[in-house]
């Protein structure tokens, strides 16, 4: 077939057609950003005050990397990655999370002759069915804590993101917890289960029946009802836990008790990657409708000595910052960025002078956020942009203004006379206001 002679077809090189975004990944718009910016800078302030440090590592990694770590027969790995060979044939994939490059960076930086408890944030990547909080490009705020192997730290991660829901003021999430055993301990019930659901196998859903024989144990976590029916009634592996790693579910549960954090030990909680090991936990909230996990968690102990690093304890959890987001600006919690002032200079004269003196007032009230009236235009128009622009006062000068070394403060957003007032005075004007907000 030839191809198309139109210039705006889309087959053709050039053609005018509109380049869109890709599916399931989305532009963050300025009227997002204020509550983006306020859960970032929340969570930051909450990790540095439990004493975290920042991580950043790279948002490609070797896809070995990730087949090793959450699983080879995991939704994730067996049909979710971004993965492509890079130029020199290797099998490069975008990270679909962000636990196994933290525990490739730890292990290959040398980080683990002490216990380290890091935390990052960025986009991950996963080929997905997009829907309401469920994204191909998603962002994640995480949290990784090496050679720490008692319960206390699995609890002081919990409690540090009941703070930090508390900080943002969303009081509705509940929480799950559930603990999986060591390895030996899930190898067993592993076998136990199989033995109970192959009974039920015709009636169990398809994804199912495929994972009695690669990951039983997601069988548990089947959304379909009839597999839901057959499961509740299934041994839990809660009960088969040994001394030791009952005693440790148990500490953590005596500490969130003791904390008053309110959870719900749920057995059937198995989370969707290979790694985990005793501890797991989720933050659910209803308001979000089926994706409504906004953290999840939990211990990995194996992991590291599993990925080539000696022998080390590891916990951690992940939370959508979508999702969040969303539930911030559900229940009011959002925040829109907010400018204080908008200058308008009207008159060539004042054009002139508008842009130092609005240098002169942001060093004189360094908090405050002031935007200077670009493009000149009537006084009209000016103040028109003035309102738009979300501020609460608009700052005017014209050559009356100028002669008087005054400076007109009209608010916006409430009644009030308009005064005029020196630059210094404008400036702690400003400043004051700012800090009664
Ligand atoms: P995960 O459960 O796969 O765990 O993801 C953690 C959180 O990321 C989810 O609870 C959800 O809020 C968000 N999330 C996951 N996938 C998507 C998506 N497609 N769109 C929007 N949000 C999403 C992990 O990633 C583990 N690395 C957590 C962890 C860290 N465990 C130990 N350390």
């Amino acid at each position: 077939m030839t191809a198309p002679l139109d210039p705006t077809h889309p087959s053709v090189p050039g053609g005018s057609r509109n380049i869109q975004a890709i599916r399931g990944m989305h532009d963050l718009l300025p009227e997002r950003v204020g509550t983006w910016q306020r859960l970032e800078d929340t969570a930051r302030q909450v990790l540095e005050r439990y004493g975290y440090a920042e991580i950043r590592t790279p948002l490609v990694e070797l896809t070995e990397l990730f087949k090793r770590s959450i699983g080879e027969v995991t939704d994730i790995v067996e049909k979710e990655m971004y993965s492509f060979a890079d130029r020199n044939g290797d099998s490069l994939s975008l990270r679909p999370e962000g636990t196994a490059s933290c525990v490739r960076a730890v292990i290959e930086n040398g980080l683990l002759n002490q216990s380290q408890r890091l935390w990052y944030r960025g986009p991950m990547f996963r080929h997905e069915r997009p829907q309401r909080g469920r994204y191909r490009q998603f962002h994640q705020i995480g949290v990784e804590v090496f050679g720490l192997a008692g319960p206390d730290i699995d609890l002081e991660v919990i409690l540090l993101t009941a703070r930090l829901w508390r900080a943002l003021g969303l009081d509705g999430l509940r929480l799950e917890i559930n603990s999986l055993g060591d390895a030996a301990e899930r190898a067993a019930y592993r076998e136990e289960l199989v033995c109970y659901l192959d009974r039920y196998r015709d009636r169990l859903d398809a994804d199912s029946q495929r994972r009695l024989t690669t990951n039983p144990l997601r069988v548990l976590d089947s959304k379909s009802p009839e597999t839901q029916a057959i499961v509740a009634a299934a041994p839990s592996l809660m009960d088969r836990l040994e001394t030791q790693t009952r005693d440790h579910f148990a500490a953590i549960c005596a500490g969130l008790d003791a904390a008053a954090v309110p959870y719900c030990v749920n057995p059937r909680l198995v989370r969707g990657l290979d790694y985990y090991n005793r501890t797991v936990f989720e933050w659910i909230t209803d308001d979000l409708g089926a994706q409504g996990t906004v953290c999840a968690g939990g211990r990995y102990d194996g992991l590291v000595a599993q990925l080539g690093g000696r022998d080390t304890a590891a916990v951690g959890f992940a939370m959508g910052i979508e999702r969040l987001v969303e539930l911030m600006e559900l229940t009011g919690e959002g925040a829109a960025p907010q400018l204080d002032a908008y200058f308008v200079a009207v008159g060539e004269w004042a054009q002139r002078q508008a842009p130092v003196l609005a240098e002169r007032l942001r060093d004189a009230a360094p908090g405050v956020r002031l935007m200077t009236h670009c493009g000149g235009g009537s006084f009209k128009s000016q103040f028109k942009r003035a309102d738009k622009s979300g501020a609460r006062y608009a700052l005017v000068i014209g050559d009356s203004e100028l002669e008087r070394g005054v400076i007109g403060v009209k608010a916006l957003r409430e009644e009030a006379e308009q005064q005029e007032l020196p630059l210094a005075a404008t400036a702690a004007f400003l400043s004051a206001s700012q800090q009664s907000t």
